[in-house]
């Protein structure tokens, strides 16, 4: 296995529960290691950027009105088999169908309010990470 990175992002229910710390111990505590992180808000348009590929899902308008509605907490994650092993780690989409232990299945609450992001390929891990930090900014 090769070292590499994930992208992920703590949505605006868990920020403003205060899920935030909670959420970063697991993450770390899972042997990730946090290359960059920071608290910031996306407007609708680009909540809407970042979902660009599902547009044409019934769920698109909702996405973007929820993923701008507080804060989130974006970050860039480096392990061995990152992509698949965050995944791992935060569970099912939907909460309801999310294993005992994952992120999601502590503290979602719905498919759309569902705590956190993570990317589902390197390819878009890449692009995701650059949509929030310049390089200078990855540590
Ligand atoms: S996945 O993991 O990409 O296959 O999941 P998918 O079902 O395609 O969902 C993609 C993202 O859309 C969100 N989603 C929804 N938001 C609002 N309402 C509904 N019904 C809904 N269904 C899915 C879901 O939380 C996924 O967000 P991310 O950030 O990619 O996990």
């Amino acid at each position: 296995m090769t070292t590499n990175r994930t992208f992920t992002m703590i949505k605006p229910d868990a920020v403003a529960e205060g899920h935030t710390g909670a959420i970063t111990k697991m993450i770390e505590e899972a042997g990730f290691r946090i290359v960059a992180i920071k608290k910031t808000l996306l407007t609708p348009e680009r909540a809407g950027e970042f979902y660009a590929v599902h547009s044409e899902r019934p769920f698109y308008n909702d996405l973007k009105r929820y993923m701008s509605s507080g804060a989130i907490v974006p970050m860039i994650l480096e392990k061995e088999n990152a992509v698949a092993d965050f995944r791992t780690l935060i569970g099912a989409t939907n909460p309801a169908q999310a294993a005992d232990g994952t992120i999601r299945k502590l503290f979602a609450k719905s498919i759309e309010a569902n705590a956190i992001h993570g990317s589902d390929s390197d390819e878009n891990a890449q692009i995701e990470g650059s949509f929030f930090f310049a390089g200078t900014e990855q540590y």
